[in-house]
């Protein structure tokens, strides 16, 4: 590892949550990419966990609550946008809180039983830490069912088939049948693999890219953060079983090409979200906080097939994927015109790079 990279990597896992309030959430992603290469066991995993614990009850909203309530005017749509963001992320952490368990009771040895269990503990604590931010921030009171329930419909296209058709499916299968590792393998394909591996680490980037550039809520920001390198160690515990699965019985890798071709159509269409009307446009956007569809697309799907191709996954199978993937961003953006009648913002993104050229 050269020297500038291991600095970067031991400032992300050595940071405190006060500490981590000063941490680029791109830094994470170097972290995350370094410990993919080192392929750590569950019981490396399972340690890092101990190491980077830490409770949502040390942070302090008070500044956070005061940013939210004073962002007017032309911020009153970024904070439109951000709400709707935080909101997916407060419903899909509730979603694999509830859905784990099954894959914990069916690992196929203890450390990753072990480490399953802090993932477990870990989800919770995101779900209490969205549960505090909308209560405190956000304004949105009476507790964490009573929010989640006011929230429920506030998606956007293809989540709630994820979360509660695909997602249910997978995992209750493991629970019907703990014994059938194919089931274990489907279900760490869609929980690790496209729930955390694409879509969250997706959205964790722009979401916290955006707050750090208007240096806006810190207490968000640090908690956010933490979840975010949580995270980067249940992604990599999904990368390695699947790995391992792969090397028990390449059949294995079968069941993970399948099912990632079955649930990609969905992940793309909730990245693209074309029912999703964009507030306010590119061009009212400060530049620094603007959002490029392409870089979001390709951030996505690269996030998905550099891990799939660490599992062990064809060359040809991943063109394949990112061929087929590409066409569902088509699709969604075009719908994105159908549907609100008036252009996407990737045509923005598309006559600026050719302006550029
Ligand atoms: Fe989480
Ligand atoms: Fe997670």
């Amino acid at each position: 590892m050269d020297a500038s990279v291991e600095k970067v990597v031991k400032r992300v896992d050595d940071a405190t949550l006060e500490e981590l309030r000063n941490v680029d959430i791109e830094d994470v992603y170097v972290q995350m990419d370094e410990m993919l290469k080192a392929r750590p066991t569950p019981l490396d995993l399972y340690f890092r966990w101990e190491r980077q614990n830490w409770a949502t009850q040390d942070l302090d909203f008070t500044e956070d609550r005061q940013h939210w309530t004073s962002m007017e005017g032309p911020f009153g749509g970024i904070r439109e946008e951000l709400q709707r963001t935080f909101t997916l992320f407060f419903l899909g952490e509730q979603a694999v809180t509830d859905t784990l368990s099954p894959l914990v009771h069916a690992a196929p040895d203890e450390p990753s039983r072990n480490f399953l269990s802090t993932q477990l503990v870990d989800e919770a604590r995101h779900s209490v830490f969205f549960s505090r931010f909308f209560e405190e921030v956000v304004g949105i009171e009476g507790g964490i069912t009573a929010a989640l329930e006011r929230l429920r419909d506030r998606t956007v296209d293809g989540y709630r088939v994820l979360f509660d058709n695909d997602l249910v499916e997978a995992t209750e299968a493991v629970r019907e049948a703990p014994h059938d590792y194919k089931a274990w393998v489907r279900g760490i394909a869609t929980y690790h693999l496209v729930i955390e591996g694409m879509l969250a680490l997706t959205g964790q980037r722009y979401l916290l890219g955006i707050v750090r550039e208007m240096g806006i809520l810190p207490g968000f920001y640090a908690g956010f953060t933490a979840v975010a390198r949580d995270e980067s160690r249940h992604v990599n515990f999904g990368v390695r079983a699947l790995m391992e699965a792969g090397v028990r019985d390449r059949e294995h890798l079968d069941v993970v090409s399948d099912q990632i071709f079955k649930l990609l159509p969905t992940a793309c269409r909730i990245v693209a979200a074309p029912d999703r009307r964009f507030v306010i446009s590119p061009q009212e956007t400060p530049e620094n906080l603007r959002i490029n569809p392409f870089d979001v697309r390709d951030f996505s799907m690269n996030s998905l097939l550099k891990r799939l191709k660490v599992i062990g996954l064809t060359e040809t199978t991943l063109n394949d994927m990112r061929t087929k993937a590409m066409g569902y961003y088509d699709e969604a953006w075009a719908d994105y015109e159908r549907i609100h009648n008036e252009e996407h913002p990737y045509r923005y993104f598309e006559r600026m790079a050719a302006a550029g050229a």
